[in-house]
């Protein structure tokens, strides 16, 4: 593979005044959409990896993302994975449909990978304010993922939804999808298809599903109980898994911080770091998502499965850094979100192979932490190198480099201004 040039990139500082540009651009006024026609609207992990990109130039600007957030958090201590701060047509499904909100603004009924307490502890290491309420803000979320999504204390996270992983139309999800019923579903309008080419996107039937599931929340009013009993999805997923165990982590370092007692945290990830061994398939050799309703898993590896390191999980790490290695032959660029070898390998769809920024940053913040310092700056390198192809998008291709998805797009800004650019 032609990789191994370390050369710093060309045209930094004109990369950097961009990124800058694209979140000024975005900001709509203490939060920033992710793409402008694509995701009008606030959506929660896009914003958290966001104020990472204004830590760099606009520190207050930083926290304020993360406190816009959770003003639309809800009573059960659930962050929603979009908080609808304004009207927009360009987006479906918009809230009428998913009928969210529990008194608060108008949000999705769902949630999304919990990375804010890893985030705020970086801010508070860069010298932020740590304060007492954004600490019992998220503490309050984690708690929520335990009760609502690991009701069993399995010590794994269930997601309800696709979009709840954050990894929409992951291969992972095709066999848990293809049970459910969509019949009830009527006619609608896709509007990502107006601005992304549909090779890039779900398919037609995956929004099906993504409709049936979240008419069957909002028919229960997003009861948390009622969807950990009755959900025809449910899937204990290793990448909102990992990320959850790390942020824990970092929450109990702001706790003892604060002087609070964390023995319930220290209790969460002792459950958790048991459980996570439950994803691991030593035939595969990966950590594999399973079907919760069914106890079968994933039969190939995604990128989350490169978390568990970033998670403090270093148990089968040769064996995760053989398979990275394995996946950098079967491709020009790493991580793509999916194995590159396996049939289902799409370079173009979303999340069935496209290299995403911010998940490239977990995966090489957690290897620097366990001695693969080269591995870490390679990924890192491969990151910006993309952005210095291709520009901001969304994702870019594996294969060849080129970008995917939404155009100027915020994430993947923040990311070059918070570690692949620096
Ligand atoms: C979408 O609309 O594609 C989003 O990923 C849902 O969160």
């Amino acid at each position: 593979m032609a990789d191994a040039d370390p050369t710093a990139p060309s045209g930094a500082a004109d990369i950097t005044a961009e990124a800058r540009r694209i979140l000024v651009e975005n900001d709509r006024g203490g939060y920033t959409v992710p793409s402008s026609r694509l995701y009008p609207f606030q959506w929660n992990w896009d914003s958290v990896f966001v104020a990472l990109g204004w830590a760099e130039f606009d520190r207050e600007r930083a926290w304020q993302e993360i406190d816009t957030l959770f003003k639309a958090q809800w009573p059960s201590g659930m962050v929603p994975h979009i908080v609808f701060w304004t009207e927009q047509s360009t987006y479906f499904p918009g809230p009428d449909v998913w009928r969210g909100g529990r008194g608060g603004p108008a949000s999705s009924g769902i949630s999304q990978p919990p990375v804010a307490a890893t985030v705020v502890r970086r801010l508070v290491e860069d010298g932020g304010e740590l304060s007492e309420g954004r600490y019992d803000a998220i503490d309050r979320w984690h708690r929520w993922w335990h009760a609502a999504r690991d009701p069993e204390e399995l010590g794994v996270m269930a997601v309800v939804h696709p979009w709840e992983s954050g990894r929409d139309n992951l291969p992972d999800w095709d066999r848990p999808m293809a049970a459910i019923d969509t019949s009830a579903v009527g006619s609608y309008v896709r509007r990502d298809t107006d601005v992304v080419d549909p090779a890039m996107r779900p398919h037609k039937d995956d929004y099906d599903r993504y409709l049936a599931l979240v008419e069957f929340g909002a028919e229960r009013d997003w009861e948390d109980d009622a969807i950990a009993t009755g959900s025809p999805f449910r899937v204990a997923d290793p990448g909102v898994t990992a990320i959850l165990l790390r942020a824990e982590r970092d929450l109990a370092w702001m706790g003892r911080r604060l002087g609070r007692d964390v023995t319930a945290i220290e209790r969460r990830i002792d459950r958790m770091e048991a459980g996570f061994e439950r994803f691991w398939q030593p035939e595969v050799g990966h950590y594999c998502s399973f079907d919760l309703l069914t106890g079968r898993h994933a039969e190939a590896g995604t990128s989350a499965s490169f978390l568990a390191p970033y998670a403090g999980i270093d148990m089968n790490l040769d064996r995760l850094v053989t398979e990275l290695d394995a996946w950098s032959q079967a491709c020009r660029f790493l991580v793509p979100s999916f194995d590159p070898r396996h049939p289902d390998f799409e370079p173009l769809r979303y999340w069935r192979g496209p290299v995403w920024g911010m998940v490239n940053y977990m995966i090489a913040t957690g290897l620097a932490e366990h001695g693969h310092d080269r591995w870490a700056e390679r990924i890192r390198r491969h990151t910006a190198e993309l952005i210095e192809r291709s520009g901001m998008p969304e994702s870019f291709d594996p294969v060849d480099g080129g970008p995917v998805g939404g155009p100027r797009f915020t994430w993947t800004a923040a990311m070059w201004l918070a570690w692949a650019g620096v």
